[in-house]
């Protein structure tokens, strides 16, 4: 669909050229729609990795709730529901917010080293190539900032602020034993 706004207007300067008859006009215009249409092709790859990547299922309200049919301006908005377990309780952050107060190259250099809590899938942003972690910040500015912050995160051992996903983990395996 982004593809029709970045062709429409191309169209629409074609159209002019041809009216004035000067050929020469011509290419610089295609050449200008060059940069667009690679720009276009970055957005769509970032909304591709929004969607499979997993990233809305945690990070936009709902998302999986509705079999992934939330509207795209709603997306990665951040989400009350909270995660707990041994690690506390964590909110999926708002990346709208949060990459607009990013430009590209922080973005670049943040996201190749993503350490976060549970169960953040920081070792998935980690192991994207250049192209994927610059598609999926094209996409989600290009979303503009949207949503509140998400909650703070609690500690362990802090009541969890509601709604949250219980984390019930399997008993830490027992230490070795001295006898025998
Ligand atoms: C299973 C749920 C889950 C999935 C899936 C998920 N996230 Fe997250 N994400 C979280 C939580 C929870 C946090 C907060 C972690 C913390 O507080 O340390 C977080 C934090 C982050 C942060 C750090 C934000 C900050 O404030 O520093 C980034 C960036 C991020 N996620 C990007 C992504 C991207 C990109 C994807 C898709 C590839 C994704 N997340 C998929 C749950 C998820």
């Amino acid at each position: 669909m982004s593809r029709f706004h970045f062709a429409l207007p191309a169209l629409a300067v074609l159209a002019l050229s041809a009216c004035q008859q000067a050929p020469q006009s011509v290419a610089p215009v295609a050449t200008a729609s060059a940069e667009p249409n690679a720009d276009a092709d970055l957005l769509a790859r970032g909304e591709y990795i929004a969607r499979i990547g997993g990233c809305n299922d945690c990070h936009t309200p709902g998302y999986p709730e509705s079999g992934g049919t939330v509207p795209k301006p709603q997306w990665l908005v951040g989400s009350p529901l909270g995660w707990n377990g041994p690690w506390g309780t964590t909110y999926p952050a708002n990346l709208r917010l949060k990459l607009q107060q990013m430009d590209e190259a922080t973005w670049m250099a943040y996201s190749a080293g993503l350490h976060t809590r549970p169960p953040m899938p920081d070792f998935a942003v980690r192991a994207m190539n250049e192209q994927d972690r610059r598609a999926l910040y094209r996409f989600i500015r290009s979303l503009g900032p949207g949503g509140q912050p998400a909650p703070a995160y609690q500690p362990p051992g802090e009541a969890p602020k509601p709604p949250y996903v219980q984390w019930v983990l399997p008993a830490p395996p027992p230490k070795a034993s001295v006898a025998g």
